[in-house]
């Protein structure tokens, strides 16, 4: 993906000092693009903790590159306990996305497989990176799936644009390059169909306006920023074909945890005969869980991210101001569960399929045996 012309992944080693983890500082966009150094496990820990890296493919992939950090720290005599720590942090640093956990056992695996600590070092580094790379082929593949959606919906209405409404940020930004939900619209624009976008603008944070408007604007795609109560309002009057949103964790039963307020865009696309599409890379699926609502973690943050706001002044500061009075108590869930009933479809790196367990394993027939039944 591009920023002013030029190529960026979202985390990556730094050229010239390879023990040093580079990445996005996402609390700092739109406003200002700033890259920042993470030099240890504890400082990718903070940065997912922080937001400074946040969306459910990044966060995975800041965990692995900070996993491959630990292994350089950890001392020869220990090196396992140290490393089995670390992993045990980063986890606990975000619950909801499964792309964290899944991405810390990989590693853990990965790296026990060496003989040596240095070896062990090694194969830190190379895992990384192939979990990185990889989640820009999954994405990649996501989009080539997803356009055939968007090309398909073209088709029918020749001339007209497609609309699509989409929630959060499940763009490059959330993960590696070209996103989930954003990757069948960047492909579809780049096959020359016509397509403009609503982005709600995602409260409490605002990943919406400050992320998905910025990137969208970066890669050229029309775009208009909504509130987030205007979706139903627009589907009523037509002014939607399709929604798509990412996901934090799809259940084997297809419920999907994705940013606060998903739930209700998908109610309210259902009650209007617009289909509701959820864009993933298998790391997103949690194969041990059927029934979302029940079973999902819920991650809940501080209020204050309810109570203020934060934007750029007239000067050009960046300020954050309290919206309500003083002493309003407030709480700030930020993730909901659609359950699948309300999915029309969901588009993976291996194709589109119902969100549903026989639609999902019939994409991942590998997975058919491996449940943990808590349904
Ligand atoms: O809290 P965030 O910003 O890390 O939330 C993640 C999201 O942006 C969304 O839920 C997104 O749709 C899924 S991440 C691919």
């Amino acid at each position: 993906m591009k920023v002013d012309g030029k190529s960026y992944r979202t985390v990556w080693l730094k050229p010239d000092a390879q023990h040093i983890v580079q990445v996005i500082d996402q609390t700092q966009l739109p406003h200002r693009f700033e890259v920042k150094d993470l030099l240890s496990v504890g400082d990718v820990r903070t940065a997912i903790s922080s937001m400074t890296v946040r969306g459910a493919g990044l966060i995975g992939a800041s965990a692995a590159y900070g996993m491959y950090l630990a292994a350089l720290e950890a001392p020869s005599a220990g090196f396992r306990e140290s490393l089995m720590q670390a992993g045990q942090t980063l986890k606990a640093t975000r619950p909801t996305a499964s792309n964290l956990a899944w991405a810390v056992d990989r590693m853990l695996v990965a790296i026990c497989t060496g003989a040596s600590a240095e070896e062990r070092r090694t194969l830190a580094k190379s895992e990384a990176i192939a979990i990185a790379d990889e989640d820009v082929e999954h994405c990649r593949r996501i989009g080539i799936h997803g356009k055939g959606v968007i090309a398909a919906l073209a088709e029918k209405t020749p001339g007209k644009v497609i609309q699509i409404l989409t929630h959060c940020n499940a763009g490059w930004l959330a993960f590696v390059d070209i996103g989930s939900a954003t990757a069948p619209i960047y492909a579809a624009h780049d096959a020359g169909i016509a397509v403009h976008v609503w982005v709600d603008e995602t409260r409490p944070r605002n990943q919406g306006a400050s992320l998905t408007a910025w990137e969208l604007s970066q890669h050229g795609v029309p775009h208009t920023l909504i509130a987030d109560n205007a979706g139903g309002h627009l589907m009523q009057h037509g002014l939607v074909d399709l929604v798509i949103t990412g996901a934090d964790r799809v259940t084997r039963c297809g419920d999907v945890a994705n940013k606060i307020g998903t739930y209700l865009k998908a109610l309210a696309a259902h009650d209007n005969h617009v289909p509701m599409f959820v864009a993933l890379p298998s790391s997103t699926f949690d194969f041990s869980m059927r029934d979302g609502v029940r079973s999902i973690p819920i991650e809940e943050r501080d209020a204050g991210e309810v109570r203020y706001v934060s934007g750029q002044t007239a000067q050009g500061t960046i300020e954050s101001v309290r919206i309500c009075p003083p002493g309003t108590v407030a709480r700030n869930w930020g993730f909901d569960v659609t359950p699948a009933r309300l999915v029309t479809k969901l588009i993976c790196e291996r194709g589109v399929c119902d969100a549903s367990e026989p639609g999902i394993l019939s994409l991942f027939p590998e997975r058919r045996l491996l449940g943990r039944d808590d349904g």
